[in-house]
Order: C-alpha cells, then structure tokens, then sequence
C-alpha cells in the first residue's frame, strides 16, 4: 500500500554549514550539523522515513545534487545558508527537481540584516522554517512526511 512505504528526504545545506558549532556561535549557536542530522535521524526512524544529507560549499555541486534528486527522492529539505539571497542556479534546480521542499533556517532571516531578508526560493518551496535553530530541520521532516501521506491518502503520489 502507497501509505506504507519509506518516504525519502533529501537534506541539503549550503555554504558554511559544515562550521556549524564553531561559526558565529552567538548568532548560530553551538550544535554541529553532526548534531542536527544524529537529531532527525531518530525521528526519521521512527517515522519509518529514509533520509540522506549533503553539505556543500559550492553552488555548483549544490544544483547537480538538487538535479539528481529527481525521481530519487521524495521530499527535499534545504538550508540554502548564503545562496538563499543570490543564487538563482539553486532556485532553478530546486525547480526542475520537481519535489515538493522545505526551506529552513536555523535564525529568521527577517530580523536580521536587509540583504537576508530577501529568499529566492521562498516561492518555490511549500514552506519555510525559520528562527528555531537546529529543531527547524526536525519539524521540516515532520511537515514534508504529513504532506506526502495526505497527498498519498488522496491518491497523487
Ligand atoms: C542561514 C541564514 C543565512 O542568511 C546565512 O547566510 C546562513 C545561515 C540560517 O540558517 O540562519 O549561512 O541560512
């Protein structure tokens, strides 16, 4: 039965994410991305959900990534980190992945400097998760799996 089978997220995250923990750690806080993923993981699995993570630094690898996800996968969720506020290459992959995708950030970006309050993506996501730290990815997962079950409850999946 559609309703019973693994759902698979992608997890991707941009530039300077690998530094999580030691960046900034008055704005971004102390918790690694080693922490957010061991984080999701348990509630992936008791979720019965797959997920993967990638983290890169440079756009490119960003947009190859997002292309292959593709029929690969069912969910994306993606901290675009910089590229949020300049990367069209990352919106329009996001784009031709098709997927319905999360975007999460670990501050709001609304109440910090003028140039991140501007998202390309925000419109191509179903949502966005903002200004919870690393919880925000947790709840990204538990909003994409609520998303593809009512869609396979409905038959469109
Ligand atoms: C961020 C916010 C971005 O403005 C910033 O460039 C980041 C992290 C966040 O998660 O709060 O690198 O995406």
């Amino acid at each position: 039965m559609r309703g019973k089978r693994a759902f698979r997220i992608l997890f991707v995250d941009g530039p300077n994410l690998n530094v999580l923990g030691e960046r900034e750690p008055s704005i971004y806080g102390r918790e690694t991305l080693a922490d957010i993923r061991e984080t999701v993981k348990v509630t992936a699995r008791r979720e019965g959900a797959t997920v993967a993570f990638f983290q890169s630094n440079h756009e490119g690898e960003i947009v190859e990534r997002l292309q292959g996800a593709k029929r690969r996968f069912d969910g994306i969720v993606i901290n675009p980190a910089a590229y949020t506020h300049t990367s069209v290459a990352v919106r329009d992959a996001l784009i031709y992945a098709g997927l319905p995708a999360i975007e999460v950030h670990l501050t709001n970006p609304a109440s910090r400097e003028d140039f991140r309050k501007v998202s390309l993506v925000e419109d191509v996501v179903i949502g966005r998760i903002c200004g919870v730290g690393g919880y925000g990815y947790t709840l990204a997962l538990l909003a994409l799996l609520h998303r593809l079950r009512r869609e396979g409850a409905r038959g469109r999946t």
